[in-house]
């Protein structure tokens, strides 16, 4: 398959690397001094607490929305007058707003990317910004020029928005073409009833081994003498779990320390906003089986 043309030319811009690497050490650092707090904001922007699903392309399509409705609102009392100048004023600070938001998920995500995915995301998040500059300037601009439309505010807003939609491409290319803060067990394909993975022998108190059931990578950990099973693959970006730590019936993936249980396999902490899926074990004499707890598909 030829590499999409875009990929290609932001594959080539190896300088980015350096740059991604002082904003990713940035957004590290204030969240680490944050402390407690700051993993709990952390978690909220990724979407991992209250959401429990990625919140930056939710919250996206409120600037988007509000951002068109700001343009077409400001020809419209420009060319016609059948709107007031402040409905275009109005629908520009409602998407400025929003983009806050989404600036702030947006870059938090951005912490935990590499090598292209990191590139294109910086891609993506620069063009952003520059997006929500203009549109920033848009607002001063009209703030200060009292009523009536000011063509150079409409100007900037519009070009803002020619730039939101580039930029917008570029998000969406992130997460289907890329599968950034896709969740990596949503095409695992398992067994559907109990397979056999070993005997009881095999998994020691407090270990974390990987087994293969009917194909599908499995963590098995014994944890105060029950053996619980889920998903090995992280569901945040395909970290292996059996290479993480184990702390309390918590597992930490080594790639991004999302924290997941062993026993149910929620998220405890992010980057990871789904779930691992969970394996019923079964001993029967000593040999182990595992089927998934709910139907993989
Ligand atoms: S792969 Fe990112 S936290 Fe596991």
């Amino acid at each position: 398959m030829a590499e999409p043309l875009i990929d290609r030319w932001i594959r080539r811009q190896r300088w980015m690397d350096g740059f991604a690497e002082i904003i990713q050490k940035g957004i590290g650092w204030i969240y680490g001094v944050l402390g407690r707090p700051g993993r709990f904001l952390q978690d909220l922007m990724h979407g991992t607490k209250v959401l429990g699903h990625p919140l930056h392309p939710a919250i996206t399509d409120i600037p988007m929305g509000a951002w068109a409705v700001a343009v077409v609102a400001d020809f419209v009392a420009h060319f016609t007058n059948r709107l007031p100048t402040e409905a275009g004023d109005v629908a520009l600070a409602v998407a400025l707003a929003a983009a806050l938001l989404a600036v702030l998920t947006g870059y938090t995500d951005f912490h935990h990317t590499f090598a292209h995915e990191r590139r294109v995301a910086l891609t993506h998040g620069l063009i952003m910004s520059v997006a929500v500059t203009l549109g920033v300037v848009s607002m001063a601009l009209r703030w200060w020029s009292g009523s009536g439309i000011h063509p150079l505010a409409v100007g900037l807003s519009t070009a803002g928005f020619v730039l939101l939609i580039v930029g917008g491409y570029l998000g969406g290319h992130l997460v289907f073409g890329l599968g950034t803060m896709v969740n990596r067990n949503a095409f695992a394909e398992g067994p559907e009833d109990f397979v056999a993975v070993g005997v009881a022998s095999d998994f020691a108190e407090g270990t974390l081994t990987r087994v293969d059931a009917a194909g599908m990578p499995v963590l098995m950990v014994r944890d105060g003498g029950e053996l619980h099973a889920i998903a090995a693959v992280c569901s945040h970006a395909g970290g292996p779990l059996d290479e993480g730590t184990l702390d309390g019936g918590v597992v930490t993936c080594p790639w991004h320390a999302s924290r997941f249980c062993i026993t149910d396999g929620k998220v405890k902490n992010g980057p990871a906003t789904f779930g691992q899926p969970v394996f019923v074990v079964r001993e029967i004499d000593a040999n182990i089986a595992v089927k998934p707890e709910v139907p993989l598909h």
